[in-house]
């Protein structure tokens, strides 16, 4: 699988986000509440630790993840020093205006008119970010340039409560540890993929729906998925719904297509496709190989 992160991109970046995080009190990071450790990015963790930053984790999207993996993922990184953790959803206003009394709290030093709040919001592509800022300034606000080789005015925007909101480019590029993480982040569309990756893509997502969630394969196809694979799975939808091609074979890709869009949607239900569970047997299923046993910072540099 060709899912790739580029060393240059990542370097301007860090550079750019440890400038930034010079100037706040707080960083926001936003995660995607279906798979919050593989939509982290390690850097902004090891930048904020080594700025002594407090973070708030934002497990958005919670609407479409599964209540009971959201729930372990909340105390595991609650049990993190100067770490606050909240599941939400940015497109509930509701919701959103639950956070700026959460940062006060993990920077109780800050927040008055003499010192307000400085915050910034981090993340990989995709997780929310915009709409997290929309929600938080009650209004459509342009985004800063994202690419770290865009220069752009930083803005500073007052959320009220003394807080302000430090607009900079908080954009990570994820940084891939595992092929499964690449795996998930396509199927969440954190990363785009090509036609032929997206049959890929839609297998691997098929056979993690097929492990932990059949019932809903079943419901929203109509069809017993038993005794299917990946590969069975997407055959079977093709065949559900008379995705055919010109020759009358199966139409695949538009099968992989359909099951991506609605677990991207939410149509097929609430899905989380990792738990600190599973994330745990995967780092300890991991063998080091030689190249990964490079420090990252010089890889880097590299
Ligand atoms: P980014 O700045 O981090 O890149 O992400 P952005 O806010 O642009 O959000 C990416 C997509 O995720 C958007 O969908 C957005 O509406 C959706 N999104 C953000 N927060 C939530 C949430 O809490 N729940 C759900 N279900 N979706 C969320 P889009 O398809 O690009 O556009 P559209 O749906 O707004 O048309």
């Amino acid at each position: 699988m060709s899912i790739q992160w580029f060393p240059g991109h990542m370097n301007a970046a860090r550079k750019k986000a440890a400038e930034s995080m010079e100037k706040v009190d707080l960083v926001i990071e936003v995660l995607d509440a279906r798979l919050p450790q593989a939509s982290s990015n390690p850097m902004i963790e090891s930048l904020r630790r080594e700025r002594q930053r407090p973070c708030l984790k934002i497990l958005n999207k919670s609407d479409l993840a599964d209540p009971a993996a959201t729930k372990a993922w909340l105390a595991y990184f609650s049990a993190q020093p100067k770490v606050s953790a909240v599941a939400l959803s940015c497109r509930k206003p509701v919701e959103v205006a639950k956070l700026p009394a959460l940062c006060l709290k993990l920077a109780p030093h800050r927040g008055t008119a003499l010192k307000p709040l400085r915050l910034m919001i981090m993340g990989i592509p995709n997780v929310g970010k915009s709409t997290l800022m929309n929600a938080l300034l009650k209004k459509r606000v342009a985004k800063v340039g994202d690419e770290p080789a865009v220069t752009k005015t930083q803005q500073r925007l007052l959320l009220g409560n003394n807080i302000v909101l430090i607009d900079t480019p908080g954009l990570m590029w994820p940084k891939i540890a595992h092929p499964s993480d690449g795996l998930m982040l396509a199927a969440s569309h954190a990363i785009g993929v090509n036609a032929i990756i997206e049959e890929e893509v839609a297998c691997f997502l098929a056979d993690q729906l097929l492990m932990h969630y059949p019932q809903l394969l079943a419901k929203r196809y109509g069809q017993p998925v038993d005794a299917l694979d990946g590969p069975g799975m997407i055959e079977t939808i093709a065949r559900a719904r008379g995705y055919r091609l010109r020759g009358g074979g199966l139409d695949l890709e538009k099968a992989a297509h359909t099951l991506l869009q609605d677990y991207r949607s939410g149509a097929l239900g609430r899905v989380s496709l990792e738990t600190p569970e599973s994330r745990a047997a995967l780092l300890a299923s991991y063998v080091v190989a030689p190249s990964d046993a490079i420090p990252q910072e010089a890889q880097e540099a590299e």
